[in-house]
C-alpha cells in the first residue's frame, strides 16, 4: 500500500467533508468531489462565479445523444450554477482580488454544498459571502442556490447576475440546439434540444432578493437567459440572494418547458424547499446510514461514499441504471458497466431495495438490446452489452488512440467482444436481489426472463472439447483486464456454471409457482426440456482449471506458465503495470490489473461455495494477492482486497481507506473524471460484508465482526426478507466463552467403532479395507464413507442404502456398550474445569447417534448443547454444524473455540470464525491455530496459547 495516498488534504467530521483552503491545482478533482445531486441529475461542484480551468457538468439520468467513437454519451445538461456579482466594478472571482478566508463544505447528512468566503476586490472592498446549494431531494426537478452577501467595511454597489447557460459541453463537443427561450413572471427560461436523441429540455429560473429594495432586469443573449439586478449593500447589512430551478426533459413530460415554467410558479419559499430536501435526506439515512465510531475519517469517507451512491440511483425510473463515473463526470462517458450488479448494487438491495429493482429492472428493457448483441455475435439468447446506455446495444468503443503518444495506433478495445462475464453477473445481482427481498413478482415478471435467456445465450457460447470431454469457454477477457485474449478463465467459468445452476432453478420454480408465467417463457425464449438437461450437463461437466497440487485455482488455462513477477521490484511508482509494461507484454506476465480468482472466491463467499473455503481462500490469497496491482491497476480493486484480506486475518484497513478515499484525496489522480461508482459500493460491502462479517448461513444473516483495531463500534442496518436487521458491533473481545466439542476422536473414540463397524461390513460385503484406510473416513458422513469405501465397485442404490444401514446397525451394537469408561483420558478433567471457569460446553458431532453416546458416556449433564446429524443440513466442512452450536449456547461465533480431530472439522470451524484446538498430527489438523496430540493433561488455558486478533 502506498502510505502517501493516506495523506489527506480535505477534512473530515462524522457528517461533513471540507476543505478550508482554495487549492487551484485541484479544481477538477474537487468539482467531483463536491457533486450534489438527487438520483435525476447530479451537477459537479464548479463555483457559481466560474473560474478559468472549470469544468461544469450537469448530468441527467438517461440524457444520451450520440457522439463518435463512443457510439453514445450522458449529455452535459444546461448549467444552473452561474451567479455572477460585480463589487464596485470588480467581478468576484477567486482568481481576483484576495481570498482572506475560505471554507467550502459537502453536508452529507441534508445533501447541501456550502462555501463561506471573505473576498477583497480589486478596488479594495471587503464583502463576505455564502453560497449553498442543494439538489432536492423532495423533488427531483426542482434545484435551490442561495448566496448571502455582506459588505463589511464599507458600502458597496453591487450587480449580481444570475444566468442558465445553454453552451455546455462534453469536453468540447456540443449536443445541443437551442430551440427557444424567454421570460415569464416567475423568471426566465431555456429550451434545448440534443441534436440526434432528440432530446428536449426545458429549464427555468427565477431570483429573490431579501434584506435590500430591488428590482429585476431581464436580458436575453441567444442560449443565456439572465436576470440581473444591482443594489445598494449597506455595510454590515446581508443581503440574500435565492435562485431556483426547474429542469424537465421529454424524457419525463411532453412539453418540458411547460413543465418548468409551471413548476417554478407554485415552488414555495427557498426555506421551505430546503427543508422538504432535509427532510428527505433525513429519512433516507436511517435505513442506509453505516455509523463507526473511533475513526472520524474513515466515518466521514463511508458516509461520503453512501451519499454519492445515493444521489446517482435513480428513484424515477427504471429505464436507466447508474454509470460507471455516476453524474459526475465524463469518465466512460455515462456507460453503465458491471460495476453497477457487482459492487454497487448490493447496497441498494439491503438498504434501499426499491431502488435496486430499478437498477434491475433497467437490465431488463435492455434485453432486446443484448438479443441483438447476441445474434450479431451469431449466438441465442441474451448476451449483455460489456458498456450499455439505453437500448442495451453495445457502446463500448471499438478502437481509442493511445494515450500521451501522438504517432502510436490505435488500440483495439475486446471489452465489447470479449469480456462476457457481465452477463452472469447480472444473473448474480439478480439472484441475491431476489434472495435478500424474496420479491417473487418482480422473479416472475423480470428477473426470470434475464436468468432465463442469459442461461441461453451461455449454452450457445460454450464449447465442447471432445478430446478432454469438457465444456469450455474460450477467447475471453475475464475480470482482469491485463490478459486479453486468454481461454477457460475460472471466474467465467465457474460463474458460468453458478448461473446455469440458478437458471434451472428458477425455471423449476416458475413450473412449480407460476405456471402459465414458465409456458410463456418456454415460448418466448425457445425453452425445452432438451436444453434443460444440456444445462445439467454443463453444469457437471465445465472445466474450472485448478492445480490439485497446489490448491490454487489457476486464472485461466496457462496462466502459471506465464513470466512471474514481484511488484516490489517496481517500487516506487506511480502508474499502472500496464503503462509500465505495455499493452501486449503485460499479457505475457503474471500480473493482475484486479482481483479474478480472488473476485470468484469474493462472489463465492457469501453462499461459501465453491471454491470458496477459508483455506482454499488462504492458498489463492497468498498466490494471487501479491500479483494484483492494487494501487494503480483497477480502483474495483481494493474494496475486495480489503474484505478478503479480513478474511483471512490480514491487516485489512489499508486497502479499505485506499478505497474509501479515492475520490476524495484523489490517489488515482483521475477524480477530475468523475466518483469511482464502483469503489463507492465496494466501501460499503468492505464495511459490511468485511468488517461486519455478515454472511449467509442456513438462511439467517449473521456477522463475525473483526473491526479494525481503533473502530469502538459499527452499526448499521440490513433489509432482509422483509425485515430490518440492525447490526450494532463491538470490536471482538479475544475472550473464549464456550467450547465446542467434536465428539469421536476427541473426547470417546467412538471413532474406534467406527472402524470396527466398517471393517465389519467390508469383510462381510468382501470390499478392500483397513485401519489405515479408515484414516481417510474422519468426520466424513456415512454415505460418502461408504461411497469412499466401494471406489470403483458398482453398487444399486437399493444396495448402498442396505450397507448404509447395515454399518449403523453394528454401531449401534458398540454404542450400546459404550460406559463413562469410554471416556478418553484427559476429556472429564477438562470438562470438569471449563464447567468450574464457567465457560459453555457443547457438542458438534455430525453423528446421529451423538446424543446416545453422550448419556452412555455420562456427561450429559456437562455439557449444555448439543449439536449432532440432526440439526443441519450440510455437513462438515460446512460452519453451519458449529454456528448452530453457538446459536444454542447463545454465543457469537467469535466468543466459541472448537477441538476437532478432523481436518474437515477444522475447516468447518475456522468458516464459523471460531478459534481452532486441532487434536492429532500436523499433517491432519495443521490448519488449526493450536495443535495438540490429545487430551491428557490438556487445561483450558492450553487450549488458547496462541493469540487472537481482535
Ligand atoms: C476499460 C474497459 C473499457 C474500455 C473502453 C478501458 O479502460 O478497462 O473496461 O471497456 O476502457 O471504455
Ligand atoms: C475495470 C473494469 C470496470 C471499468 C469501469 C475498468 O478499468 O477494469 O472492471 O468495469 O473500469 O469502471
Amino acid at each position: 500500500m502506498n502510505n502517501q495516498a493516506l495523506i489527506q488534504s480535505l477534512q473530515y467530521s462524522d457528517w461533513t467533508v471540507y476543505e478550508t483552503q482554495f487549492e487551484p491545482d485541484k479544481l477538477q478533482a474537487r468539482e467531483t468531489v463536491f457533486t450534489v445531486g438527487n438520483g435525476y441529475l447530479g451537477t459537479r461542484g464548479s463555483f457559481e462565479e466560474g473560474h478559468p480551468g472549470a469544468v461544469p457538468g450537469t448530468f441527467i439520468c438517461g440524457v444520451y445523444d450520440d457522439v463518435p467513437v463512443f457510439y453514445t454519451e450522458l449529455v452535459n445538461c444546461p448549467d444552473w450554477l452561474p451567479l455572477v456579482l460585480i463589487v464596485d466594478g470588480d467581478r468576484f472571482q477567486l482568481d481576483q482580488g484576495e481570498v482572506l478566508a475560505y471554507k467550502r463544505q459537502m453536508d452529507l447528512r441534508y445533501g447541501i454544498l456550502s462555501r463561506e468566503v471573505q473576498w477583497r476586490s480589486p478596488g479594495g472592498k471587503t464583502i463576505n459571502l455564502t453560497f449553498e446549494r442543494f439538489a432536492s431531494l423532495a423533488d427531483e426537478h426542482v434545484l435551490g442556490l442561495r448566496v448571502q452577501i455582506t459588505s463589511v467595511d464599507c458600502d458597496s454597489v453591487i450587480e449580481i447576475q444570475s444566468s442558465l447557460n445553454g453552451y455546455p459541453e462534453n469536453q468540447g463537443f456540443s449536443h445541443w440546439e437551442r430551440i427557444d427561450q424567454g421570460k415569464t413572471e416567475s423568471g426566465i427560461w431555456l429550451h434545448l434540444r440534443t441534436r440526434s436523441s432528440r432530446i428536449e429540455l426545458g429549464m427555468a429560473t427565477s431570483m429573490t432578493l431579501t434584506g435590500v429594495d430591488s428590482s429585476l432586469q431581464v436580458s436575453n443573449p441567444p442560449g443565456y437567459p439572465t436576470l440581473s439586478t444591482t443594489v445598494l449593500a449597506p455595510a454590515g447589512q446581508t443581503i440574500t440572494v435565492e435562485k431556483q430551478v426547474t429542469v424537465f426533459t421529454s424524457r419525463e413530460v411532453e412539453k418540458p418547458v411547460q413543465a418548468a415554467q409551471e413548476k417554478l410558479m407554485t415552488l414555495p419559499h427557498y426555506s421551505t424547499l430546503r427543508q422538504a430536501h432535509q427532510q428527505a435526506w433525513a429519512e433516507v439515512w436511517q435505513k442506509s446510514d453505516v455509523m463507526i465510531e473511533g475513526d472520524r475519517s474513515a466515518q466521514a469517507g463511508v458516509r461520503y461514499n453512501l451519499f454519492q451512491l445515493l444521489i446517482s440511483a435513480p428513484r424515477h425510473t427504471d429505464r436507466f441504471s447508474i454509470p460507471a463515473k455516476m453524474l459526475s463526470g465524463f469518465g466512460y462517458r455515462g456507460h453503465v458497466f458491471w460495476d453497477t450488479e457487482i459492487f454497487i448494487l448490493p447496497f441498494f438491495t439491503f438498504t434501499q431495495p426499491a431502488l435496486a429493482r430499478n437498477l434491475l429492472t433497467y437490465r431488463y428493457h435492455t434485453l432486446n438490446g443484448a438479443r441483438r448483441k447476441a445474434k450479431h455475435y451469431g449466438y441465442k439468447g441474451a448476451m449483455f452489452a460489456w458498456e450499455s446506455a439505453e437500448t442495451g446495444d453495445e457502446v463500448t468503443p471499438r478502437w481509442l488512440p493511445p494515450q500521451n503518444d501522438l504517432y502510436g495506433e490505435d488500440v483495439r478495445i475486446w471489452c465489447r467482444d470479449r469480456e462476457i462475464h457481465i452477463s452472469a453477473d447480472i444473473a448474480y445481482g439478480v439472484w441475491y436481489y431476489w434472495q435478500a427481498t424474496e420479491d417473487d413478482e418482480w422473479m416472475r415478471d423480470y428477473g426470470a426472463e434475464i436468468i432465463l435467456d442469459t442461461a441461453v445465450f451461455w449454452m450457445s457460447r460454450v464449447e465442447w472439447n471432445t478430446k478432454e470431454e469438457r465444456y469450455e469457454i474460450r477467447e475471453v477477457i475475464g475480470a482482469d483486464e491485463y490478459h486479453e485474449y486468454v481461454s477457460n478463465n475460472a471466474f467465467t467459468n465457474r460463474m458460468v456454471q453458478w448461473h446455469l445452476q440458478k437458471a434451472l432453478f428458477v425455471y423449476d420454480w416458475l413450473l412449480q409457482k407460476f405456471p402459465s408465467q414458465a409456458t410463456a417463457l418456454e415460448q418466448k425464449l425457445q425453452l425445452t426440456s432438451e436444453q434443460r438437461t444440456r444445462w445439467q450437463d454443463l453444469i457437471t461437466r465445465i472445466w474450472i482449471p485448478t492445480d490439485s497440487a497446489t490448491g490454487l485455482v489457476e486464472q485461466f488455462e496457462g496462466f502459471f506458465k506465464l513470466k512471474d513477477i514481484q511488484l516490489k521490484d517496481y517500487e516506487p511508482r506511480h502508474q499502472s503495470m500496464q503503462t509500465i509494461l505495455g499493452l501486449a507484454e503485460i499479457n505475457q506476465w503474471q500480473v493482475l490489473k484486479q482481483p479474478d480468482v480472488l473476485m470468484l472466491f469474493y462472489l463465492m463467499r457469501f453462499s461459501q461455495e465453491f471454491p470458496y473455503s477459508k483455506i482454499a481462500l488462504q492458498k489463492n490469497w497468498n498466490y494471487y494477492a501479491p500479483r494484483t496491482d492494487i494501487t494503480y491497476g483497477s480502483s474495483l480493486g481494493p474494496a475486495i482486497h480489503a474484505i478478503l484480506a479480513s478474511d483471512v486475518g490480514e491487516d485489512a484497513y489499508p486497502q479499505f481507506m485506499q478505497a474509501a478515499m479515492v475520490d476524495l484525496e484523489d490517489t488515482r489522480h483521475n477524480a477530475a473524471d468523475g466518483i469511482h461508482g464502483a469503489s463507492a459500493g465496494g466501501v460499503w460491502q468492505a464495511v459490511v460484508f468485511g468488517f461486519g462479517g455478515v454472511q449467509w448461513v442456513e438462511n439467517q444473516l449473521v456477522a463475525q465482526a473483526h473491526l479494525p483495531a481503533h473502530w469502538t463500534r459499527l452499526k448499521f442496518q440490513l433489509h432482509w426478507r422483509n425485515q430490518w436487521h440492525e447490526f450494532d458491533l463491538r470490536p471482538t473481545t479475544p475472550l473464549i466463552q464456550g467450547v465446542i466439542f467434536d465428539l469421536d476422536g476427541v473426547l470417546t473414540d467412538t471413532a474406534e467403532y467406527h472402524y470396527q463397524s466398517w471393517q465389519r461390513l467390508a469383510d462381510e460385503v468382501g470390499l478392500p479395507f483397513s485401519r489405515q484406510a479408515n484414516e481417510a473416513l474422519r468426520g466424513v458422513p456415512r454415505r460418502e464413507s461408504l461411497l469412499a469405501i466401494i471406489g470403483d465397485r458398482v453398487f444399486s442404490e437399493d444396495q448402498i442404502q442396505e450397507m448404509m444401514a447395515r454399518k449403523n446397525r453394528f454401531y449401534e451394537e458398540f454404542v450400546q456398550k459404550i460406559t463413562p469408561q469410554d471416556l478418553l483420558p484427559g476429556a472429564l478433567e477438562l470438562l470438569k474445569e471449563l464447567r468450574q471457569a464457567g465457560i459453555k460446553i457443547a457438542i458438534g458431532s455430525a453423528s446421529k447417534n451423538a446424543r446416545t453416546v453422550v448419556e452412555r458416556l455420562g456427561i450429559a449433564d456437562r455439557v449444555d448443547a448439543i449439536a449432532d446429524g440432526y440439526s443441519v443440513e450440510r455437513s462438515k466442512p460446512a460452519p453451519d454444524l458449529f454456528l448452530y452450536a453457538a446459536q444454542q449456547l447463545g454465543l457469537s461465533p467469535a466468543a466459541c473455540l472448537v477441538v476437532e480431530d478432523a481436518a474437515s472439522g477444522i475447516e468447518a470451524a475456522l468458516a464459523a470464525g471460531m478459534a481452532t484446538v486441532g487434536l492429532g498430527p500436523h499433517e491432519r489438523v495443521g490448519a488449526a491455530a493450536v495443535v495438540l496430540p490429545n487430551l491428557i493433561g490438556v487445561h483450558f488455558a492450553d487450549l488458547l496459547t496462541t493469540p487472537q486478533s481482535a
